[in-house]
C-alpha cells in the first residue's frame, strides 16, 4: 500500500465529508450542516487555525488527522491541538492513525511547533497507538458548553 500524508485539498471535498461523517457517527453526534460546511472552509483558508492533513492509500483519502494551532502563554512557537483523528473502518489496522500522528511529529518538529497534544476517553482502545508516542499525564479536562 502506498502511503501519502498531505495537506487536504479543495478536490477532497466529497472523501472528507464522507469521512467526517464517519467521525461524528462513532461519536453519536450530528454536527448542524453549516457547522460542517464552515469546518470544511476554514480547513481550506491559509489564515485559519484549523488545518487537515489527509491519509492517501492507494490514491483514495482515508483518514485524516484535523489540528488547531494555537498561542500559549508557557512558549513563544505555535502549539498544535490534535483535535478529530480518524481512519475508515475497512483501513484500519494497517498504521495508518500510527503515520498520521508521525507526519504531525515531522512538521511540528520542522516549523517550529512547541508541543503537540490531544485527549482522548479513558476507554478509547486507540490509546495502545497513542502509549506508542508519550504516556498519558495526570491531568483531567473540565468542560463546559457556554
Ligand atoms: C483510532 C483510529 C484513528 C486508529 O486508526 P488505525 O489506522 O486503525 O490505527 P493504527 O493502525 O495506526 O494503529 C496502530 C496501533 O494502535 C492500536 N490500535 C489503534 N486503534 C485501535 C483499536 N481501535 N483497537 C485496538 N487497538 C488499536 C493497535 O495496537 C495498533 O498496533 P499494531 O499496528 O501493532 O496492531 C481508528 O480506529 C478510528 O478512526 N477510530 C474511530 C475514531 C477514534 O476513535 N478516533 C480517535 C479519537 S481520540
Amino acid at each position: 500500500m502506498e502511503l501519502v500524508i498531505r495537506e487536504v485539498a479543495a478536490g477532497d471535498k466529497a472523501a472528507w465529508h464522507a469521512l467526517w461523517d464517519g467521525y461524528n457517527q462513532f461519536y453519536e453526534s450530528e454536527i448542524p450542516a453549516e457547522i460542517t460546511q464552515n469546518t470544511w472552509q476554514r480547513l481550506l483558508d491559509s489564515r485559519s487555525a484549523v488545518h487537515c492533513r489527509v491519509a492517501v492509500a492507494d490514491g483514495r483519502v482515508v483518514g485524516f488527522a484535523m489540528i488547531v494551532l494555537h498561542e500559549g502563554t508557557w512558549v513563544t512557537s505555535p502549539i498544535c491541538y490534535l483535535e478529530d483523528l480518524f481512519v475508515m473502518a475497512e483501513m484500519r489496522g494497517k498504521g495508518i492513525a500510527r503515520r498520521l500522528i508521525q507526519a504531525l511529529i515531522a512538521e511540528g518538529k520542522s516549523v517550529g511547533w512547541s508541543r503537540l497534544y490531544w485527549h482522548t476517553a479513558q476507554n478509547n482502545p486507540a490509546r495502545n497507538l497513542y502509549d506508542e508516542f508519550t504516556p498519558a499525564d495526570e491531568y483531567v479536562r473540565y468542560r463546559m458548553n457556554l
